[in-house]
């Protein structure tokens, strides 16, 4: 059962391109199974600093095939700047497989998401403007264009034809722009197909075959669990579906493969956009989160609201994942704040909610019940050792796990590959 999962637990950005990196060591294949050029996952390795988009974040190591599976949305352009970025500092991409069932983010997409999100106002997701949620609505209305049909240009054409003729009547019509080109369109992306075509494959047997032959593949989410379009804070999450069972569905593999889920969480909780997040703090502790941390989209280059550590939204995760190990990171930017506080359970109008509740006004109004624990002053980002970390630091984590009942397997303690901290098995 040699599938690993690594997911987000949190409204993405959780580290987990760090955490990817890291895993990818000892592994084949690095999937990335839904989403598309929404994520940013930043990789720090090797004098390496990589912010990458659609690329699956094995792609330092030669060993290792990456792969963009099905359940993926592909932006050709991007993808291939983002390969041709890569070539440009010497980092190979041409072992890349794409499946030829991904869905194609199209022009009108990104027009549709700039000009759906002007038209909600203040009810606006903040979406990246990607393009990303009118590309999975079209898949799910059976209208979208998909990878392979780049392959076969009189079939790209026609369902183009097809697809545009609505779009440019909601465009024209709806929201006063102007109507796009078909043909124009046509001849950029069968341009682009011509371009990727050598990296297109049946990904789904490419990895079942792996699979039979003892390979090891690891399925890398990108967004969060609370960013999931079912498991999330509907309305404000992604169209796709981020959790662990969203990677078998994306990626083509069957549940009996997967040995280990890895939840990527921060030692606090950021998000970017839109939506509730009960543990947010604007005072002195979330400017310190933010600064410290860095805290602006690797994407967008929007600000991270920032919060504390959130144990109610870590069960979820736990839960609707099943998740089988916890990856910590950033605990290093927690250094220097008195003390850190630790949200136990949530309440509303007198109840206290240890588990997330399943009513989005709860949600959207809760307090937070908040735990106080010892902080710490001395710098992580220096520790070489698990037991070398502060006390108040270590007590911290095993509040986590206490907290969450899942044993943590890294901490990391600053962006860059080496400074990740193995937990010794308790
Ligand atoms: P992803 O989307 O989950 O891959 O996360 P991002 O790459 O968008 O955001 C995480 C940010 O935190 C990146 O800038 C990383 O380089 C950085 N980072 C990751 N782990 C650590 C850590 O342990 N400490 C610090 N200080 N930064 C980290
Ligand atoms: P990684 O993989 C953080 C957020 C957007 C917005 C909502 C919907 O780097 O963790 P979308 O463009 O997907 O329709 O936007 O989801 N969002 C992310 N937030 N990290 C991400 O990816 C995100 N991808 C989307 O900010 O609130
Ligand atoms: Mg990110």
């Amino acid at each position: 059962m040699p599938v690993t999962i690594l997911v987000g637990t949190q409204w993405g950005d959780e580290g987990k391109g760090k955490a990817t990196d890291l895993l990818a060591a000892r592994s084949d294949f690095v999937v990335r199974y839904q989403g598309g050029n929404n994520a940013g996952h930043t990789i720090v390795a090797g004098g390496y600093l990589l912010k990458l988009q659609l690329v699956p974040s094995g792609i330092l190591y030669p060993h290792v095939t990456p792969v963009i599976a099905d359940g993926v949305v592909v932006n050709p352009r991007v993808l291939l700047d983002e390969m041709q970025a890569l070539g440009e500092r010497g980092i190979d991409s041409s072992r890349l497989l794409i499946s030829g069932n991904a869905h194609l983010v199209m022009p009108y997409h990104l027009e549709l998401d700039k000009v759906t999100e002007r038209y909600l106002g203040r009810a606006s997701l903040g979406t990246t403007k990607r393009g990303i949620g009118p590309a999975y609505a079209d898949k799910a209305a059976r209208v979208g264009l998909r990878v392979q049909d780049l392959q076969d240009p009189k079939i790209f054409r026609a369902k183009l034809d097809l697809a545009l003729k609505e779009k440019n009547a909601v465009l024209t019509k709806v929201y006063n722009r102007l109507p796009l080109d078909a043909a124009e369109i046509a001849e950029d992306y069968l341009e682009m197909g011509e371009r990727i075509r050598s990296h297109i494959a049946d990904t789904s047997a490419v990895l079942y075959r792996a699979l039979r032959e003892g390979k090891h593949v690891m399925l890398e989410g990108a967004q969060g669990t609370l960013l999931d379009l079912d498991h999330g804070t509907y309305p404000f999450v992604t169209s796709s579906s981020p959790v662990a069972g969203g990677a078998l569905a994306g990626s083509g593999l069957g549940p009996k493969e997967v040995e280990r889920v890895i939840g990527v969480t921060k030692a606090y909780v950021t998000r970017v956009g839109s939506g509730p997040f009960p543990t947010e703090d604007t005072g002195p502790a979330g400017t310190q989160m933010s600064e410290k941390g860095h805290e602006r989209g690797t994407n967008t280059g929007r600000i991270r609201r920032c919060g504390w550590f959130d144990a109610v939204l870590l069960r979820y995760a736990a839960r609707v994942n099943g998740l089988s190990e916890l990856f910590v990171t950033k605990l290093d930017v927690l250094s220097g704040l008195g003390a850190v506080r630790m949200c136990v359970a949530y309440r509303y109008e007198g109840r206290e909610y240890e588990d997330f509740p399943p009513h989005q006004s709860i949600v959207h109004k809760a307090e937070p019940v908040y735990e106080d624990l010892k902080g710490w002053a001395e710098e992580l980002d220096g520790v070489t050792r698990f037991d070398h970390l502060p006390e108040a630091a270590r007590s911290y984590l095993a509040r986590i796990v206490e907290q969450v009942g899942v044993p943590i397997g890294h901490v990391s303690i600053g962006p860059d590959r080496e400074q990740t901290l193995e937990v010794p098995a308790a």
